[in-house]
């Protein structure tokens, strides 16, 4: 729980981790030996080796396609969700694409199952709560974004939809119908936007995929009533500052936007995203949000937005608030 926590450790929160985006390097070359991959230089050392945008993307693809075994996938989850338990996280939203699992070699059923076993036995082990949202792959076009929006709206054990990928292709509106999709299943919906693309993709994306939450947002910046509508509708942005200083969405913590977004009333998280590739990890976001002035009281008002925009039954955020 958050306010009657006996726990010394500051208790943490995210919305926003892409599940093979927290494959540690260590564990990618050990899946490369053993798949007779040879990876060169490309996960020498705690981290990946990859340039610009683009550059992420392909080698977040790469990084994905060693993970071929149910058992991969359920070691995954768990090592991730029980390290950042180790740091003080109570809640993590992990985000799991069905695109990713079938370019594996694995059904999108399979890929679930066996993430959902290392959910419950890091839960066991540690007390982390876990839930899943299943995202489409922007760049791989509306109909793949559509097939996982079904996949998602007949899982069991998953609560959310999304969108992650390219935002510089595409509009939002080609997406409307797998969201819609995702809706009528009951499901959380989120998606990215505001990260690549200007202030306008984010309005679109509220206009048209009726999302309560934005991946990053941090580009609303940029446009005066864009915030006012953001604080107005209580949507809860999943800010990602690592990721973005890593992409080159902001030079450096002095540009980036997080304590403005504060300023400007809006309900915010932190997140890291794909942390090895952008070497983060939660708690270092938590450190990068005290860093931009962000007090305890307010670092727990992130962790508190986070359980109260997770996309988990009434009776969980109950226990988790
Ligand atoms: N997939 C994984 N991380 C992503 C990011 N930061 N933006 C878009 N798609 C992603
Ligand atoms: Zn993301």
């Amino acid at each position: 729980m958050i306010a009657s926590s006996t726990d010394a450790r500051f208790p943490l929160a995210e919305l926003h981790a892409h599940v093979e985006g927290t494959l540690e390097p260590a564990f990618a070359r050990e899946l490369a030996r053993r798949e007779g991959v040879d990876l060169g230089s490309f996960a020498e050392g705690e981290t990946y080796r990859w340039e610009g945008f683009s550059g992420f993307l392909a080698a977040y693809d790469r990084a994905a396609a060693l993970l071929r075994r149910p058992e991969d996938y359920r070691r995954l989850a768990y090592d991730y969700l029980t390290r950042i338990a180790a740091d003080g996280a109570i809640y993590s939203e992990l985000t799991i694409s069905p695109d990713h699992a079938r370019a594996s070699g694995l059904s999108p059923e399979t890929y679930l199952n066996a993430l959902s076993q290392g959910a419950k036995d890091a839960e066991q082990a540690s007390g982390i709560v876990c839930r899943f949202l299943v995202v489409g792959v922007r760049h791989l076009g509306p109909e793949a974004v559509e097939e996982a929006a079904r996949f998602a709206a007949g899982a069991s054990g998953v609560t959310g939809f999304g969108m992650a990928g390219d935002e510089r292709l595409h509009r939002p509106r080609d997406f409307a119908r797998a969201f819609r999709i995702a809706a009528e299943a009951g499901l959380g919906l989120t998606a990215h936007a505001g990260e690549f693309a200007g202030a306008d993709g984010i309005s679109e994306t509220l206009d048209e995929l009726k999302v309560t939450r934005i991946g990053h947002g941090v580009r609303s910046i940029e446009d005066a009533d864009l915030l006012k509508r953001l604080r107005e509708e209580a949507i809860t942005l999943e800010v990602c500052p690592g990721s973005n200083l890593s992409l080159g969405v902001y030079p450096d913590a002095a540009a980036h936007p997080l304590k403005r977004l504060r300023e400007a009333g809006l309900r915010l998280t932190v997140n890291s995203d794909d942390p090895p590739f952008f070497g983060t990890d939660l708690a270092r976001e938590y450190a990068f949000a005290a860093a931009a002035g962000f007090g305890p009281s307010e670092r727990l008002a992130l962790t508190r937005n986070a359980i109260e925009a997770g996309f988990m039954d009434a009776a969980t955020r109950q226990r988790l608030l």
